[in-house]
Parts: structure tokens; C-alpha cells; sequence
């Protein structure tokens, strides 16, 4: 048997507990694997609370982004083999917070060595979304980009890709995040109600991307900034397209790429908290109040 944590009805995190499961077995393309880490996101309460609407079997796996070692494959598996060290996405209802999960082979890298199962964790889903944000609208190397919840989760990861990428960062989070943005080689901002007349101060002729994490009102603030709305995407709020911007759009081979910017010491992910299984609740609850710093990760035990 193998250990996964689950929620039994949809609604609040009192519906969620670890239950005992049999491994599962790999289907064509897929990998069965032994999960080491698996990082904790927004979207894992979201769904809970029922934001993939109420058709759903239950009990429901949580858990969308693992790195662990590969224990077997299914059919016509060629590229992967039992030992790799891999990452990966999770399907809604596989579960990543899970002793054992399936993943698709063809959405899955190997590991490199040199970065940790709980630092790779978080690349599958927050490191890809910071990709994907920071490279679906043209910008020039020397760009202005501003971030909204700059030292959350994808907010972080999306800071250290634009300054890769050659961009001039400014980040707004609240003020206990104000070490953790600078710490990207981004530019503070504080959040509240004034954050749209600091960015102008900073950036007079406006801003070429803005980065959304947060959407609502913020939203709206920031695409007057923007220099044309199209320079404005967004992971938290449909809005953006109504305001002219785009939301996250797939950018081909990002999983690849940031794993490569984190192997060269380019990108950190910031691991802020880890929580054995047992703790997934605590884990979760971090999380679901919005207001984390950096990414959480729910580490397995080694065997
Ligand atoms: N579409 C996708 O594929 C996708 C993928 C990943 C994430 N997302 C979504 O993107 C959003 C962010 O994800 P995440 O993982 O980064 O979440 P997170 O780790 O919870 O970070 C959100 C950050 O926003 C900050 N924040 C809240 N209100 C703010 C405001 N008014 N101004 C500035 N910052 C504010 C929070 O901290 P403070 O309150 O302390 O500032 C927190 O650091 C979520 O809505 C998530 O569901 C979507």
C-alpha cells in the first residue's frame, strides 16, 4: 500500500486526510513514481473548494508537482527507465502529496543532480508559470517588467526570470516580503493602496510587462502602467483579457528551461517551509491564506 492525501468531499480543508491507497500501476506513456517532494499551490485548495466544478469521483488526490525517483514505466516508455531522478506535472486527481503517483513521461524531465528533490518540486507548476508569464509577450532586454505578488510563490521565480531575461524588475508584495523581492535583484514596491504612484515614480513612461499574481483591483492599477495593455498577463484573474491583456499562455519546452536556469545557479526557488506528509494540512492552510512567502513543499521520506 502507499500513502496519499486525499479530500473526501468538496468544501473546506476539514474534508481533507491521508489514506492508505495500492501503488498504482503505469498506463501507456506513463511513469510510476516513488515522490520525494511535491510543492504545494494555490490551486490544490482551490480545487478542494470546488473550483473544477462539482462533477468530480471522490475521493480526490491532491497535489500537482512532484520530484521523486522513477519506479517503473508503462508501455512504449523509451526516454525514461526505473532510478531516473525526474519532475514533473501531476493530473488533477493523480495526487503529488503521495507516497506513489503516475506522471506522463512526455511531461517530464530528468532531474539534474545538482538541484535538490524539494527545490525541483516546485519547478513543474510555480517555475513553469513564471516561465511561461515572463515569456508569452515580446519584451527587449532592458524592459521594464512589474510584478503583483512579487514574493509569493510564482512571484519570486517570475522576478529572478526576468532579470535573467535582462529586465529592469519592480515588485510589489507586502512589506514583509521586502527582503525576499529584493533578494531577485528586484525593486520593492510596497502593496496598498498607493503602489500604482511608487511604480509611476519608478517607471514614468510606463512599464512594458506587467506580471499579475494577484488580479482584482491591483489588476486594473497596473494595466494603467502598462505602455500598451497587450504587455499584460495574468495567472490569478480572467479579467486581464477583458482588459486587453492576455492570461498564462503555455510557452513550449518551459519546464526544461527553468530546470536548466535552477541547475546553473541562475534561479532559486526559494523553498521557504517544508512539511512531512503527515503535516499536509498545515502545509496546505500556509498556502490557502495567500499570503505565503516563497514556495511550501511536502517532503517525503526517504526510503
Ligand atoms: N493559471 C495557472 O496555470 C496558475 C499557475 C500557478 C498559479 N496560478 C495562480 O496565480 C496566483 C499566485 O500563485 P502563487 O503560487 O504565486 O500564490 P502565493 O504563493 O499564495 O503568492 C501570492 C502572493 O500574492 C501576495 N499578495 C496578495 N495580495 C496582494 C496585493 N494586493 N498586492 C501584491 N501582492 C499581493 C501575497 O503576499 P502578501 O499578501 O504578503 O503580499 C502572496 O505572496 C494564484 O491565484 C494562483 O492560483 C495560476
Amino acid at each position: 500500500m502507499s500513502r496519499v492525501y486525499v479530500f473526501n468531499q468538496l468544501g473546506g480543508p476539514e474534508h481533507e486526510e491521508l489514506v492508505d491507497r495500492p501503488v498504482p500501476t503505469p498506463g501507456d506513456g506513463e511513469l510510476l513514481v516513488a515522490v520525494r517532494a511535491a510543492g504545494v499551490n494555490p490551486a490544490d485548495a482551490k480545487i478542494r473548494a470546488g473550483g473544477l466544478g462539482p462533477d468530480r469521483d471522490l475521493p480526490v488526490a491532491m497535489g500537482l508537482e512532484v520530484a521523486g525517483v522513477v519506479a517503473a514505466v508503462g508501455d512504449g516508455v523509451r526516454d525514461f527507465a526505473a532510478g531516473d531522478e525526474v519532475l514533473a506535472p501531476v493530473r488533477v486527481g493523480r495526487g503529488g502529496f503521495a507516497e506513489h503517483t503516475l506522471v506522463r513521461a512526455a511531461h517530464a524531465v530528468v532531474k539534474p543532480a545538482g538541484i535538490s528533490f524539494v527545490d525541483a518540486a516546485v519547478l513543474p507548476v510555480a517555475g513553469t508559470t513564471a516561465f511561461d508569464l515572463t515569456h508569452q509577450v515580446e519584451v527587449d532586454a532592458g524592459g521594464t517588467m512589474l510584478i503583483l505578488g512579487a514574493g509569493g510563490g510564482v512571484g519570486h521565480l517570475a522576478a529572478q526570470v526576468g532579470r535573467v531575461r535582462g529586465l529592469e524588475v519592480v515588485g510589489v508584495a507586502s512589506e514583509a516580503k521586502r527582503e525576499l523581492v529584493e533578494s531577485t535583484g528586484a525593486t520593492f514596491v510596497p502593496s496598498g493602496a498607493h503602489f500604482a504612484d511608487a511604480v509611476r515614480q519608478l517607471a514614468p513612461d510606463g512599464v512594458d510587462l506587467v506580471v499579475d499574481l494577484v488580479g482584482g483591483d491591483a489588476l486594473r492599477q497596473a494595466t494603467v502602467l502598462a505602455t500598451r495593455p497587450a504587455g499584460v498577463v495574468s495567472a490569478a484573474d480572467g479579467l486581464v483579457t477583458r482588459l486587453g491583456g492576455s492570461l498564462r499562455q503555455r510557452v513550449p519546452g518551459a519546464l526544461a528551461r527553468i530546470t536548466n536556469l535552477v541547475a546553473d545557479g541562475r534561479v532559486d526557488p526559494h523553498v521557504t517551509a517544508t512539511f512531512p506528509l503527515e503535516r499536509a494540512r498545515e502545509a496546505l492552510a500556509v498556502v490557502e491564506s495567500g499570503h505565503a512567502a516563497g514556495k511550501v513543499v511536502i517532503e517525503m521520506v526517504a526510503p
